[in-house]
């Protein structure tokens, strides 16, 4: 870029979802302030979730808003995070509670980036892929193996294009995206932050298959290739937190507006549908899916 005549600052933070909140924000864009950035400067949000998420949430405060383009290098971010202009931080009563919608300029993936990580956090990116399966394309399921990732990757973002264009602000069909994500948030939370958003995901969406078959909206074999899916991306099938501990945190999640909330039913793979029912009953959801079948 410098190259080409750009003026350029970096600034770099450590990865994890420990970063993701207010004080690094802040640190953020007093660097920004500090740093010559101006009304016509753009944000590159080069990394994982986190780092689109907070730079996302900071290219939108700026100044009331700069330009902002993401620069995915996990599998996640690529097929999720990096598309659809959600943003945000954690607040010390929830994941994403202080965001904005605010979508990027463009976004650029180079899958070369993710030969540059660890398997674990392929797989943690695994866990929203199987998520598009259940929602939408149960063919993606025979591309878990990575051999045909560029396609795996187009095919997701189409997906998620497609809702997003439907619902941006995410008041019905964008709320399929959360396949998983209700009860897979409170674990996140429950851990401290210390188990992996896909890893979450994974157990959340578990629980709340085997909570649809339980009731008899979905059929054992979706549920056997949920769970054949995960394991074969090195994803758990189950979390070690209680129905309690669980239950706690979702009341504050953000999704719970006075007593009810939206859960994503699986009931085929494929097929998702959105129901809105009482604190109770999403309670009932998460015991019949953490007791087995
Ligand atoms: N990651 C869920 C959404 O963008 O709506």
């Amino acid at each position: 870029m410098c190259d080409a005549g750009f003026e350029t600052v970096k600034f770099v933070f450590p990865a994890g979802e420990k970063s993701k909140n207010v004080p690094t924000l802040l640190s953020l864009l007093n660097f920004m302030a500090g740093g010559r950035i101006t009304r016509d400067s753009t944000v590159f949000a080069l990394g994982g979730g986190v780092v689109g998420d907070l730079a996302g949430l900071a290219a939108s405060l700026y100044m009331r808003g700069v330009g902002l383009v993401q620069l995915p290098t996990t599998l996640l971010a690529a097929v999720d995070s990096s598309v659809g202009g959600k943003t945000a931080v954690d607040l010390p009563a929830g994941k994403n509670l202080m965001g904005a919608f605010y979508q990027p300029d463009l976004v650029i993936c180079d899958t070369d980036t993710l030969g540059t990580l660890p398997d674990s956090e392929f797989s943690n990116g695994c866990a929203e892929v199987i998520k598009y399966a259940f929602i939408s394309d149960a063919s993606i399921l025979d591309m878990l193996d990575g051999s045909r990732i560029d396609e795996l990757i187009s095919r997701c973002v189409a997906i998620k294009r497609d809702i997003v264009t439907a619902d941006e602000h995410d008041r019905g069909e964008r709320q399929l995206l959360n396949f998983g994500h209700t009860f897979g948030h409170a674990i996140e939370k429950c851990s401290g932050y210390t188990i992996p958003h896909g890893s979450a995901v994974a157990a959340g969406m578990v629980i709340m298959a085997t909570a649809a078959v339980n009731k008899g909206l979905c059929d054992t074999i979706s549920l056997e290739l949920l769970k054949t899916a995960l394991r074969s991306c090195g994803l758990p099938v189950e979390t070690h937190y209680s129905e309690a501990e669980l239950f706690d945190t979702i009341q504050s999640d953000k999704k719970r507006s006075s007593d009810r909330i939206t859960l994503v039913v699986p009931r085929r793979v494929g097929l998702c549908e959105l129901t809105e029912v009482t604190l109770d009953i999403a309670r009932e959801f998460l015991r019949l899916g953490m007791g087995g079948l």
